[in-house]
């Protein structure tokens, strides 16, 4: 399994969780392959120390790479977390092109060397497009194996409605997360359940759906930011766990989750994009959940974000990156 970014914040989070085995089950075992740039080599030999010391019964072995040839070489599964941040005074455009980067090569190199069942997750922003411009470098690879994590904001709208509604989030099914992981994806709660029953009507408050619930689940990074001081990385690496969990061993009977994969066309999302939809998995591939019915809010909020992906699409196109 490869990880990226294995030296920053959600790295130090999620190696520890994968090596506890809770990625892929505490019986499998895991060769961590570790890809940092040559900076950060050093802090991820660090990590991998620690590791170590870690006694984790699961954890076979854990290798250090700044090569994303070798770092790829076999895996089965790569968690791509590293990626360029938004700094200040940075246009869209140059935002997009150093991702390009960093995400074409890795896409060439999970082409070149990874294993034939391959399963990539990518956590870096703007997760949906790197996805999407690795992908195109892997043409070897069904793109369907390609997924951006959107499973964070699908868990921080669980964590909205259980306090709520007073209730564990165990209560809780059929939330979705549609469109992009940006401030435009929209937390839908119109399928929601609450013990089997509407979540729209225990809430019965659309006002608070649209002005408090909506935008705080879509704005919750910016929020950790503001009160901690610093971006998401434990939630975020749980949220990461959590998406390969349910996609290697499947979504319970009667719920689903969120992912960003790419769409077939379906609820009219243009095919290619990698959106976020509810997805089920009966283990080893997403499929999106089809029949639902869209009312006149949810279509508006979800072709809102669905147009962003496609800017972003055009965008990356221009550049010449996908
Ligand atoms: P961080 O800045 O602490 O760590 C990023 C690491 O990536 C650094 O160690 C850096 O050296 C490494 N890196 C950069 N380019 C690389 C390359 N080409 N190959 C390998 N490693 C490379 O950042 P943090 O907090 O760990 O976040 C990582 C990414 O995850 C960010 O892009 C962040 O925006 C994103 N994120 C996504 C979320 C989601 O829900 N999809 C949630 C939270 C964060």
């Amino acid at each position: 399994m490869t990880v990226t970014g294995a030296a920053g914040q959600i790295g130090y989070a999620l190696l520890f969780r994968i090596a506890s085995g809770q990625l892929l089950g505490a019986d499998v075992p895991v060769r961590l392959r570790l890809l940092e740039i040559p900076q950060a080599v050093r802090v991820a030999e660090g990590t991998a120390l620690e590791l170590i010391d870690g006694a984790f019964g699961a954890l076979a072995s854990v290798d250090v790479f700044d090569d994303p040839t070798k770092a790829f070489e076999g895996s089965n599964v790569a968690l791509l977390v590293g990626a360029r941040p938004r700094t200040k005074g940075m246009e869209r455009g140059d935002l997009l092109e150093a991702n390009g980067g960093i995400f074409k090569p890795q896409g060439a190199a999970i082409n070149a060397g990874a294993a034939d069942d391959i399963k990539v997750l990518v956590v870096g922003n703007p997760a949906n497009t790197n996805a999407l411009i690795a992908a195109s470098h892997a043409p070897d690879v069904p793109a369907e194996r390609f997924t951006a994590m959107t499973r964070l904001d699908h868990n921080r709208a669980l964590g909205q409605l259980a306090i709520k509604l007073g209730v564990p989030v165990s209560s809780l099914a059929k939330v979705s997360i549609w469109g992009n992981h940006s401030a435009t994806q929209y937390p839908d709660v119109t399928q929601a359940t609450v013990d089997g029953k509407s979540v729209t009507e225990a809430i019965d408050d659309q006002a608070w759906v649209e002005n408090e619930f909506i935008p705080r689940v879509a704005k919750r990074g910016a929020e950790i930011i503001e009160v901690r001081g610093a971006s998401s990385a434990a939630s975020a690496a749980s949220a990461a766990v959590d998406h390969v969990y349910s996609w290697v061993n499947g979504t319970p009977e009667g719920d689903w989750t969120s992912a960003a994969i790419v769409s077939d066309g379906s609820y009219g999302v243009p095919e290619g994009l990698i959106s976020s939809f509810p997805v089920t998995s009966t283990g080893g591939s997403w499929e999106i959940v089809q029949g639902l019915e869209l009312d006149a809010f949810s279509r508006g909020r979800i072709d809102a974000s669905v147009a962003e992906l496609a800017e972003e699409r055009e965008a990356v196109q221009k550049l010449g990156l996908i």
